[in-house]
């Protein structure tokens, strides 16, 4: 299995390209079964998540074709064409590698009115179930039944419209229910839901295909079913997360580099914070340029929640800024339960972290020390690679395949910048 390793010390300086944003290309992806004529995306990142949803769709007769960019900052377009659903079967096999794959349950009902998917797997991080996208279904006239792992869909008449609230504002089960609501008889009035970026992003494309729908970006979202949508060509926002990740790099490593194609807008929380505590951070015309001195940066206090609030993606990457800050700092989790499991990882490192039930109280050391570790998630194993970037000697991250499913090319974006870093095969 490769492994990344890590000699820490070095100052970024430089560009990184910002990839297309993973949770948004693999709802776009999904939302190509809605329609018969083909769908363009440009601007995808190219990601093991990705393969695993172009695997999923090719099982249900999409016709997929990749133009790949040449090199690094050069995305690849991808073309999906639905024209007929041959299967709504979703294997256990592909839906376990990746949650996102339940995504594809609300445009098979809606256009092909029944569907059989596995319950979902994923990232371990807590129990995350899929009730609210069940019940939300339901209320729209599909029977759900639950057998052997896998749930089965039916709305052989068609979804009907109907007012929803999400007990909790669930990015999946928001643009689930999203996707089966454009195809459905009626109004559709979805309430408090999900306002995050990459929702808005998938909501701009379905109604770019002719879906009538307001509300994007607020918590009640009104949906006008229409007969048929139309193909499109449209391009993936840039990953926040990935932008995120890179500027909390440049805040833990120290230096100036600028992220190509990065937008302040829908990572306002992290750099309001992080320009609290010693890193500048500005809109240029090319994305977004980072700057922090040789300062120690200052312990911030943080608390993650749904959007606009800080991310539960990039709470993994601050607390490695945390480990090396100058003074204690709380971070609480409150979107998912059980996501600290980069804690022992860093304190393998010489973090000085205590958990206790939702919050880690962090107390920043002046150094952390290289050392083996494992990666146990997405966000997990990148908040490793950044403690890597700033410890003593050399850090050995291994089951890098986590990162490969959300990190296009981590190793070559950060030695582009002067990191020494390397992947090294098994
Ligand atoms: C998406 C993102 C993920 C991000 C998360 C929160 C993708 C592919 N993944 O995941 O990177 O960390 O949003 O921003 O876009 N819940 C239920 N029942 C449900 C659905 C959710 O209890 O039916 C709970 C979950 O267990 C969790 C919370 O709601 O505690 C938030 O989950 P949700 O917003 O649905 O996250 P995902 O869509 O899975």
């Amino acid at each position: 299995m490769d492994r990344i390793r890590i000699r820490g010390g070095n100052r970024l300086k430089g560009e990184i390209p910002i990839s297309g944003a993973k949770n948004s290309a693999l709802k776009l992806m999904a939302a190509s079964l809605l329609t018969d004529e083909p769908v363009t995306l440009t601007n995808m990142p190219r990601l093991a998540d990705i393969g695993a949803m172009t695997d999923l769709l090719m099982q249900f007769g999409v016709n997929m074709n990749v133009r790949r960019g040449a090199g690094l900052g050069q995305s690849d377009t991808m073309r999906l064409h639905a024209a007929r659903i041959e299967s709504a079967f979703a294997p256990y096999d592909i839906v376990r590698k990746m949650r996102a794959s339940f995504q594809v349950l609300g445009p098979l009902l809606a256009r092909h009115g029944e569907a059989k998917v596995s319950l979902p797997g994923g990232c371990a991080i807590g129990a995350r179930p899929v009730d609210f996208h069940l019940k939300g279904f339901e209320a729209m006239g599909a029977t759900i039944e639950l057998a052997d792992g896998y749930v089965l869909a039916s709305a052989k008449g068609g979804l009907k419209g109907t007012t929803f609230e999400f007990p909790f504002a669930s990015v999946g089960a928001t643009e689930n229910l999203m996707t089966g609501a454009v195809l459905a008889r009626g109004r559709t009035v979805l309430k408090n839901c999900a306002r995050e970026p990459e929702t808005q992003d998938l909501g701009r494309c379905l109604i770019a295909m002719g879906a009538k729908i307001e509300g994007l970006g607020t918590s009640e979202i009104i949906i006008d079913g229409v007969d048929r949508l139309s193909g499109i060509e449209y391009p993936v926002m840039p990953d926040r997360i990935e932008t995120g990740t890179y500027i909390i790099a440049t805040a833990i490593a120290g230096g100036d580099v600028e992220l190509i194609g990065a937008q302040a807008s829908s990572n306002g929380a992290l750099i309001g914070l992080l320009e609290k505590i010693g890193t500048e951070v500005k809109q240029t015309n090319r994305g977004l340029s980072v700057h922090r001195n040789g300062v120690r940066p200052t312990a911030m206090d943080v608390k993650t929640d749904v959007f606009p609030a800080f991310p539960t993606d990039l709470q993994a990457q601050y607390m490695a800024l945390m480990c090396v800050a100058n003074g204690t700092s709380h971070i609480r989790e409150t979107v998912f339960e059980n996501r600290f499991m980069h804690v022992p990882e860093l304190a393998r490192m010489g973090a000085k972290i205590h958990v206790d039930g939702d919050v880690a109280t962090v107390t920043g050391v002046e150094t952390l020390k290289g050392a083996p570790v494992m990666a146990t998630d997405l966000r997990a194993s990148v908040s490793l690679v950044l403690a890597g970037l700033v410890a003593e000697g050399e850090t050995i991250v291994n089951r890098v395949y986590h990162l490969d499913r959300g990190f296009e090319r981590l190793e070559e974006k950060l030695s582009g910048v002067g990191a020494e870093i390397e992947r090294q095969q098994a």
